[in-house]
């Protein structure tokens, strides 16, 4: 599988508003923290990228738990992205493959659009168990390419779904994985399928932060940009039908 280089992404990474926009607060680890009541909780945010998620999380929960909050990434640019949002966070630059934590460091680790970069995705999983405490929770949060063919991205980019093949992971692989590592998991697919307007979407080619517009030929990215400006040109109202399925797979470390 091929690799992104995450240093010429992180200065327009947050330009991609989907991104800021669908950062919620993370009921999961609420939920995780009323059930095992604890002076103190350690959470990671594992591939933190520029921090949205911990800038989020961090002032939701600042004042109710005590919580220790750490992020890990293996790109400085996108580290001192994160840098500039958060405060009391814990940052390192590190591979997933070896995490400078000691073992049973976390309560919690949150993982989200990251698990298809790592190229050694079985050592990525035995690391995150190492660092992960007993009865602590790995939340493992990515797009499902498989339930969602007709994304506006393969449709306007079809060999990047061929990319995609090369480094997602199933779901029943994952569940399997994780299941033979001794969690216990919770596997879910959200789905949608929508009219979208391809003149909404254009922005998000354009800005080519989504890691595979950045795998696929240079060939291939400008005859898609062609095809959707052609065709938002034809009608500036044009839709497009669109999938979209997002994975959230809880695991609780037995
Ligand atoms: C799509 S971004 C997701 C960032 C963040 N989690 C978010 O949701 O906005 C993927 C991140 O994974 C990081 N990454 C890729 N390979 C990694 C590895 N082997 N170890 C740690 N982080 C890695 C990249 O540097 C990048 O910041």
């Amino acid at each position: 599988m091929k690799t992104t280089n995450y240093s010429k992404i992180a200065e327009k990474y947050d330009k991609n508003q989907y991104r800021v926009k669908e950062i919620s607060i993370d009921y999961d680890l609420k939920e995780y923290m009323d059930n095992n009541r604890k002076t103190e909780y350690h959470v990671l945010d594992l591939s933190c990228g520029t921090g949205l998620y911990l800038e989020k999380q961090s002032n939701y929960f600042e004042g109710q738990h005590n919580i220790k909050w750490n992020g890990l990434d293996l790109s400085d640019q996108m580290l001192s992205k994160a840098n500039e949002k958060v405060e009391n966070v814990e940052l390192v630059r590190a591979d997933v493959v070896d995490m400078p934590y000691e073992s049973e460091t976390f309560d919690f680790i949150s993982n989200n659009y990251a698990f298809h970069h790592y190229t050694d995705k079985g050592t990525a999983l035995n690391e995150i168990s190492r660092v992960l405490k007993e009865g602590g929770i790995y939340k493992l949060h990515n797009i499902a390419i498989l339930d969602m063919p007709k994304w506006w991205l393969y449709h306007y980019f079809p060999s990047a779904f061929y990319e995609d093949l090369k480094r997602y992971w199933n779901k029943e692989v994952i569940f399997n994985e994780l299941i033979a590592r001794g969690y216990e998991v919770d596997l879910k697919i959200v789905y949608k399928m929508e009219n979208i307007k391809v003149m909404d979407y254009i922005v998000y080619a354009e800005n080519r932060d989504i890691s595979v517009l950045n795998l696929i030929s240079e060939e291939d990215y400008k005859k898609g940009l062609e095809r959707m400006r052609f065709d938002i040109k034809t009608n500036p109202e044009k839709t497009i039908v669109n999938d979209f399925a997002e994975m959230f797979c809880i695991a609780k470390k037995e």
